[in-house]
């Protein structure tokens, strides 16, 4: 009977649970999605209830779709949407929703947090101060849940991001990994430690922080599915991905195309700071953790939903590559997507979308390919800037977005570097698993698991110097003019 490992990818809209065995087959998946609630404009919420019976139900799906039974389960592995802030009771039983990652609540507390403490925090957390990570959310919790600020100082109720959740309903355990630690903004990075000064500028009493690990160890055992299994996988859902598309070496970067794109690099067991990138833990894995840079694009495939569904110009995010190859240039045409402000590398919260160049000859075709172009020129902002840093050979890529061949060509085109895209394109899921089996000597070591990363298509750039300098140049003098609309 050959052993399997579970993987669960708890992600932004749905939850998963991917089965994978030993040469990294794909055997089973199990998806479920769950509501998103918009309590106010600019606020979003999940119930960790809603979530977590998504997640089963989905681990269910995915033993039945692969015929596979919990005896044959090495290891369980959690990996998740980030920063999204949950505080639970002892009960296991969350005190309020879920407070998402997008949700922009605390954007003006942040602000002040940031023009007083703003390089301090950089320094501590690798982080660009914003409402984006966890610190601000548990603190407007805190503020504004009857009595939980009292609760929470007698250590009565406990916070996590979602794998901490997650593996609290599992196990029992009260734990994280160094890579969610990071994006709470309250981890020290370079000390490996819960930063006291931080808990202090924003009130938030230690005895609510999980227990910080490795990524890859055993934290506990649940005997959910039948028997007691180790869960002994954990890491935030873009570093399981760098870790799913083999990036172990400095310089080696993944892009996930998704609602917006997350691009990473590995840079190794320094800390390395750049002025307009995220630095972040990418793993902590056999004593020692490695360090990436991150540029977080809020909107990509975002723009794309919102053809189809806003201006209603697509009928489905396919068409898109069809269309945008009946042409043979942009002609001029731009589209910022900049819906929610601007991420990595402009971190402009009032820069909003614009579509710049329209003459009588635009056509929806011309649109749709700016939507595109504006994917990968927005991927390149941040390659470029990484690049300031760390020499950049290619791009390993994943996501739904990847299928699209023109995309995937212009973004080679418009970086002058290759694209590949690996066979197995579940890296998140495939991440965590990794990280499971190691911990359990299902895998043997890192060597092993590069060896099992293929690649499926490889995009060669084949653009000319001077086209990639005019069309990037187009590109940029359309950002400028997009940045700090809101405040008009
Ligand atoms: O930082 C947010 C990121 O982890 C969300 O990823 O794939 O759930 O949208 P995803």
């Amino acid at each position: 009977m050959d052993k399997v490992i579970l993987s669960l990818d708890e992600g932004t809209t749905s939850a998963r649970a991917i089965i994978f065995d030993r040469e990294s087959n794909i055997l089973g998946v199990g998806q479920y999605e769950f509501p998103q609630y918009y309590p106010k404009p600019g606020w979003v919420e999940h119930n960790p209830e809603e979530i977590w019976e998504a997640q089963l139900k989905a681990v269910k799906a995915a033993l039945e779709n692969a015929k596979v039974s919990p005896e044959q389960i090495a290891a369980i592995g959690v990996t998740n949407q980030r920063e999204t802030t949950i505080i639970w009771d002892k009960n296991g039983k969350p005190v309020y929703n879920a407070i998402v990652w997008q949700c922009r609540r605390t954007a003006e507390m942040v602000e002040d947090i940031k023009r007083n403490y703003g390089e301090m925090i950089k320094a501590k957390t690798g982080l660009i101060p914003d409402a984006y990570f966890s610190a601000s959310k548990i603190k407007w919790l805190l503020d504004n849940v009857p009595e939980l600020r009292r609760k929470a100082e007698k250590g009565e109720v406990m916070f996590g991001t979602i794998d901490t959740f997650l593996i609290y309903k599992l196990t029992g355990e009260h734990v994280t990994d160094y890579s969610n630690a990071s994006r709470t903004m309250l981890f020290n990075i370079k000390k490996l430690e819960w930063d006291e000064e931080l808990l202090e500028i924003f009130g938030i009493p230690d005895a609510i922080l999980p227990e910080v690990k490795e990524s890859s160890e055993i934290y506990g055992y649940t005997k959910l599915f039948g028997k007691e299994l180790p869960v002994s996988g954990d890491a935030g859902d873009q570093q399981a991905a760098l870790f799913g598309q083999a990036c172990f070496d400095e310089g080696m970067v993944k892009a996930t195309y998704g609602t917006g794109n997350f691009i990473l690099v590995n840079t190794g067991k320094e800390l390395r700071y750049s002025k307009n990138l995220l630095t972040t833990i990418a793993w902590g894995f056999s004593g020692d953790v490695t360090y990436a840079l991150e540029g977080s694009v809020f909107i990509t495939g975002a723009a794309v939903q919102w053809l189809r569904d806003g201006i209603k110009i697509i009928k489905s995010a396919a068409e898109t590559e069809e269309l945008a190859s009946k042409l043979a240039s942009n002609e001029g045409l731009y589209f910022v997507p900049a819906f929610v402000g601007l991420g990595a590398p402009y971190w402009d919260q009032f820069a909003r979308g614009l579509i710049i160049g329209i003459t009588r000859g635009t056509s929806r075709e011309h649109l749709v390919r700016a939507t595109l172009e504006a994917i990968a020129y927005l991927t390149r902002d941040v390659v470029e800037e990484m690049e300031e840093e760390v020499p950049i050979k290619e791009l390993r890529v994943d996501g739904g977005a990847t299928g699209n061949s023109f995309l995937m060509r212009f973004q080679s085109d418009i970086l002058g570097k290759r694209v590949i895209r690996p066979v197995v394109q579940e890296t998140t899921a495939l991440g965590a698993a990794y990280l499971a089996g190691l911990a359990v000597d299902y895998w043997e070591s890192l060597e092993e698991i590069k060896a099992l990363w293929k690649a499926e298509k490889v995009f060669e750039p084949k653009m000319s110097e001077d086209e990639r300098g005019r069309l990037y140049k187009g590109w940029k003098e359309a950002v400028k003019r997009a940045l700090g609309w809101a405040k008009v």
